[in-house]
């Protein structure tokens, strides 16, 4: 046996060709929005907060104790999250990617109750996760990099991207024992506000260094970040035109090397497609919310990911997503039980994650009616994470979504959805005034970008 093993390892060593995938798991989760507010006695005008002596006159209804879809997350809801983490696959996980938005949008809380809130959810991953490594990145919620935060953070990250995120909130991990290197972005800085900043720039600068260099030493590299390039974003949360295009050449110029990219954000579940000139280079997929709460496009179930890949070169296998129905958990006496709501390769027929595959199921998602489509419904379920939103997606809703996933470029965005507007208005379908009116539209918000 062991002299086998010898021989596998010398020919693995020798020809640099071994292809033994070895199976590892990550998980990725995003966007726990934590009210530590949140009362099952709470109000849904007021986020689920205790309404005020004034203001109670018996209006709310009683809450679920897990949550309620148009408020963020109970202390409940995240605890059950992590207690179902613990349970799967504790033993093979490899690290933990955590991508931002940890505080509730209308937390009302002073820097230091921000502060308290997150050192509680960093708590909370720790016990979860003792013996692994949680790599963190900033959502717009949170607060800026400090060396407070740095601090909290510090058992997980080593010395060197400990300065870097202390500065400006990004930083890179190498893996020990393979060829793959985490590069954790700051998407606040691709903001309007912030993107002519210094720290903005540092970071191109970082990223382009960054990915020189794992080029030379032959690396794979996964990029994470908070919000995923493209312009479809339903948030007040304006991404500056010029950092989005910035990225997407960056991922194009660096696509051989990249093998995944991973984003949270929209509390939905969907993904993205980089082509250079047509051909299909790079992958982005976007892991639904802990929270179940989205404003303003709707609401989903708590959702949870766990990735497997292949731990040599970091190519992603596939996941399991994992959710929680968040009424039936509320009606329920019970614990919450989250359970895999679909593995990725196996719903959509897939035969590998790649940016060809994906881009194959894009193509899928823009032929036929989309009422009628199957792959269609598969994948508004999963994007809601089987949650029913009481306004179905039309025809043009339809367009939109594959016009998100395949044009991440600003101005290509505007044009696939005017060329949708205008084939379904020729078609009968729409208003005939709604094609006209949306060029218009699109002309004023250009003159406003322009001035
Ligand atoms: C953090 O946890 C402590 C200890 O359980 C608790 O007293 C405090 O209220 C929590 N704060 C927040 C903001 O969650
Ligand atoms: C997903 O795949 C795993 C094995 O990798 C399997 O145990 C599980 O049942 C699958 N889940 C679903 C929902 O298909």
């Amino acid at each position: 046996m062991e002299i086998a093993n010898l021989v596998v390892t010398l020919i693995c060593v020798i020809s640099f060709t071994c292809t033994h995938a070895k199976i590892g798991y990550f998980w990725h989760i995003t966007d726990f929005h934590y009210d530590p507010l949140y009362t099952s006695q709470g109000d849904t005008r007021r986020h689920c907060r205790r309404a005020d002596e004034r203001g109670s006159s018996g209006h709310h209804r009683a809450l679920g104790r897990y949550g309620d879809y148009s408020c963020d997350s109970s202390l409940e809801l995240i605890d059950s999250a992590a207690r179902y983490m613990r349970t799967r696959h504790s033993e093979n996980v490899e690290f933990v990617l955590w991508t931002g938005d940890i505080i509730a949008a209308r937390y009302t809380g002073n820097e230091d109750d921000k502060y308290q809130a997150i050192r509680n959810m960093t708590d909370l991953l720790s016990r979860t996760f003792s013996s692994h490594f949680v790599f963190p990145v900033l959502g717009h919620l949170d607060p800026a990099p400090s060396a407070q935060l740095t601090n909290l953070w510090m058992h997980w990250l080593p010395l060197e991207a400990l300065q870097t995120f202390q500065n400006g909130g990004y930083y890179t991990i190498e893996q020990s024992h393979s060829k793959l290197r985490i590069v954790a972005l700051n998407t606040n800085l691709f903001s309007i506000r912030e993107s002519n900043s210094l720290q903005a720039r540092n970071q191109w600068e970082w990223l382009d260094a960054v990915l020189d260099k794992a080029t030379t030493n032959k690396e794979m590299v996964y990029i994470v970040g908070h919000a995923a390039p493209g312009d479809d974003d339903c948030y007040a949360y304006d991404t500056s035109v010029d950092a989005n295009a910035k990225y997407l050449q960056t991922v194009r110029r660096h696509s051989r090397i990249i093998a995944g990219q991973f984003f949270g954000h929209l509390h939905a579940d969907t993904f993205r497609v980089i082509y250079d000139h047509d051909r299909p280079v790079s992958w982005a997929l976007l892991a639904p919310s802990v929270s179940p709460h989205r404003d303003p496009a709707g609401s989903s179930n708590p959702g949870l990911r766990l990735y497997k890949f292949d731990t040599n070169n970091g190519k992603v296998l596939d996941y399991t997503q994992y959710y929680l129905d968040l009424s039936a958990a509320n009606r329920n006496t019970g614990a919450a039980e989250w359970t895999a709501e679909y593995n990725l390769t196996q719903y959509y027929g897939l035969h590998d994650v790649s940016a060809n595959s994906l881009h194959n199921l894009a193509d899928k998602l823009r032929i036929g009616t989309p009422q009628e489509t199957a792959v269609f419904n598969k994948y508004i379920r999963a994007y809601n994470v089987r949650h029913e939103n009481s306004d179905s997606c039309d025809g043009a809703c339809a367009h939109q979504h594959f016009c998100a996933i395949t044009c991440l470029e600003h101005v290509a965005y505007r044009q696939c959805v005017e060329a949708a507007a205008s084939a379904l208005a020729a078609a009968g379908k729409s208003v005939p005034l709604v094609a006209p009116l949306i060029t218009v539209l699109t002309i004023l918000a250009f003159i406003i970008v322009l001035l």
